[in-house]
């Protein structure tokens, strides 16, 4: 069997920069936690855990020791509250949503009415929504909820980093309609799309896809249904031990990629079974 791994397979740069930056603070403090997971991958989550990392879901559940800010960010409120409380901040926010925030505040001190294209619930978008402290705040999904704005003189226009570009352009045009001037920020990371295409070239190559990554992610739930449309014989498993010899049967090629938050360890785990079953076969 040949194997095709797709390029960007694992992790994106933010989340690698954030994995690393929670070991090396694991290593050099004793009471340590992170403020949630820290990448949607239980079996990275468990290895952190198991450095002394614990995960908390709340500021209030943390007594004393520094606190690891994820990768996506959090609240300016949560990481005042974390100051206030004398703990020590270890900031892995990613510097692509940093710079989304960033713009938002300056949108909001420059007068503009803030438009914040991206899913309401999403813990970044409800980080980057915070940072526009004093404005007023519109989180849109789409052009048709960019529709309903109510007229005003300034928007200004930022987007969640995994954002597709063309969403972005469609609310930004809807947004022309409602005001005067209009300012636009392109604050997407084009991990999100480099990954979605590449499974996607991946899928038309193969005969199976392996899409290797948390059952909680979902960027790489994303990229498992995208594979899908192409070629109906997809797999997603968090690890080598799910894998089933009766995948593969006929199969002469196997297409492998990985969500943004699959750990390097994970994907050579998969390689080195398929290697194993192709060999064996
Ligand atoms: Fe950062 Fe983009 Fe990854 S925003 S966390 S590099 S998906």
């Amino acid at each position: 069997m040949k194997i095709l791994l797709a390029r960007s397979a694992g992790f994106c740069f933010g989340v690698k920069r954030a994995t690393q930056m929670a070991f090396e603070a694991a290593d050099s403090h004793d009471g340590i936690c992170s403020l949630g997971p820290i990448i949607h991958s239980p079996q990275l989550v468990k290895r952190l855990e198991e450095k002394g990392v614990e995960v908390v879901r709340d500021v209030d559940e943390i007594r004393h020791g520094a606190v690891i800010i994820r990768s996506h960010g959090v609240t300016s409120g949560e990481l005042a509250d974390i100051s206030d409380r004398g703990l020590e901040t270890v900031d892995a926010t990613c510097p692509f949503v940093k710079s989304a925030q960033d713009r938002a505040a300056r949108l909001a001190r420059d007068g503009y009415t803030v438009v914040i294209v991206g899913e309401n619930e999403h813990p970044e978008v409800q980080g980057i929504v915070s940072y526009a402290e004093g404005a007023e705040v519109v989180v849109v999904g789409t052009r048709e909820d960019a529709a309903r704005i109510p007229a005003r003189k300034r928007i200004g226009v930022v987007a969640q980093t995994t954002q597709s570009l063309d969403n972005l352009r469609d609310v930004a045009g809807a947004c022309l309609d409602k005001c005067q001037e209009l300012r636009v920020f392109n604050t997407i990371c084009d991990a999100t799309s480099v990954r979605q295409e590449e499974a996607r070239e991946l899928a038309r190559k193969s005969d199976l896809v392996l899409v290797i990554g948390g059952f909680n992610s979902a960027n790489t739930t994303r990229l498992a249904q995208l594979c899908r449309e192409i070629q109906p014989r997809v797999h997603h498993v968090e690890t080598a031990d799910q894998l089933e010899p009766q995948w593969f049967k006929g199969v002469e090629t196997v297409g492998l990629t990985a969500g943004a938050s699959t750990p390097g360890w994970l994907i050579d785990e998969v390689i080195r079974k398929v290697e194993g079953m192709s060999r064996e076969s």
